[in-house]
């Protein structure tokens, strides 16, 4: 079995903030509210002209400039999103089309926020194979266009950005990825899903204004599932990797709520600050929440390569959907 390792981070967000003072001219809520049970200060949001394949492109194009690859030598692109531009084509096909890598294959994930953690197994498996050489991994989301910005259950909380990682074969030694965990639990359907589009919902005319297709999340259910889920996927992927809480440098965790990042880090009994947290300058991106994390880490030195610092990536999501990844960057 071949190893793998991370050539590059890359990272895209849209210009646009849109802070809590904003949010409170659109319904009643306030700054205050929304930090204490959040810990969101801003978020980014998309322009008009923004989609999911513009921001993903950015992501990706930034990641392959670091890496020193060249568009053509990415053998597979794996595009983890679940508000993609078009219900088909995939995301993937439309960026490999903007960034001329001619000589990939390219398909989508759906696993809504943990998205990142589902694509990077399936890149390094591919890879370990021996199947690609070269992959690039892409987490897109644009919440904002399904998002109801009347609902101040669930505006508040989503923002829109772009992740991507560019990995390469390598010897096993050299292998960065200790361990994986993935999962998923399917009667949480209804607890964070966008109702109103997909094969269930033929459109007819009627239904265009009648029924809306923007994000219903249970938010109570949702946490209480998070703050098992979190601890759960880091167990299993630290037993896998033979490791203790303890042995991790830096926990990325998926950007959701401050609260439910306090609560992991309780629970390992590891101080808050090993946990990589910007929730309060981008909110809640979905996909794209940890890979942007990291590559601002790296940018601003506290995550630093020449260290071999040890991480550990953990995430969940609608599906209901959680996961988790032990590597050495
Ligand atoms: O990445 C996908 C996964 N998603 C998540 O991880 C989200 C997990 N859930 C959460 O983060 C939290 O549930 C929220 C932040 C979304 C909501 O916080 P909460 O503490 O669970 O609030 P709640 O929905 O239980 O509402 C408590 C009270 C309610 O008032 P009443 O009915 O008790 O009078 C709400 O109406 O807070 C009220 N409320 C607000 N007040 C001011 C709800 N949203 C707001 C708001 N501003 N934005």
């Amino acid at each position: 079995m071949k190893g793998a390792r991370v050539l590059a981070w890359g990272r895209a967000v849209p210009d646009q903030v849109v802070t809590n003072h904003d949010l409170e001219k659109l319904f009643e809520t306030s700054d205050e509210w929304i930090v204490q049970r959040t810990g969101i200060k801003e978020r980014r949001i998309a322009k008009p002209e923004d989609t999911a394949v513009s921001l993903g492109a950015k992501a990706a194009q930034n990641a392959l400039t670091k890496s020193g690859l060249k568009a053509e030598d990415i053998d597979l692109i794996i595009c983890a999103t679940a508000t993609g531009d078009y219900l088909f084509p995939a995301t993937s096909c439309l960026i490999q089309d903007k960034l001329g890598a001619i000589n990939a294959a390219s398909f989508d994930i759906s696993a809504a926020c943990t998205g990142f953690i589902y694509g990077l197994n399936t890149a390094y498996t591919y890879i370990a194979s021996g199947q690609f050489k070269n992959v690039l991994v892409i987490a897109v989301d644009l919440m904002s266009r399904f998002t109801d910005w009347g609902d101040r259950r669930t505006a508040i909380i989503f923002g829109d950005g772009a992740g991507a990682a560019v990995l390469q074969a390598c010897a096993p030694e050299e292998n960065a990825f200790k361990s994986f965990y993935i999962k998923s639990r399917g009667d949480g359907d209804c607890t964070l899903y966008v109702p109103n589009v997909g094969n269930q919902y033929p459109v007819k005319a009627e239904d265009i204004t009648a029924k809306p297709t923007m994000v219903y999340m249970d938010g109570q259910a949702v946490y209480q599932f998070a703050v098992k889920a979190v601890p759960d996927a880091l167990e299993k992927a630290l037993a896998k990797a033979s490791m203790v809480a303890a042995d991790i440098d830096y926990f990325i965790p998926h950007q959701a709520n401050y609260r439910i990042i306090e609560s992991a880090a309780k629970r390992f009994k590891v101080p808050v600050e090993k946990f990589i947290c910007n929730i309060d300058r981008y909110g809640n991106t979905s996909a794209a929440s940890i890979p942007i994390a990291l590559d601002e880490a790296l940018e601003n030195g506290t995550i630093d390569p020449k260290q071999k610092h040890k991480l550990a990536f953990v995430g969940f999501g609608a599906g209901l959907t959680w996961g988790a990844c032990v590597l050495e960057f």
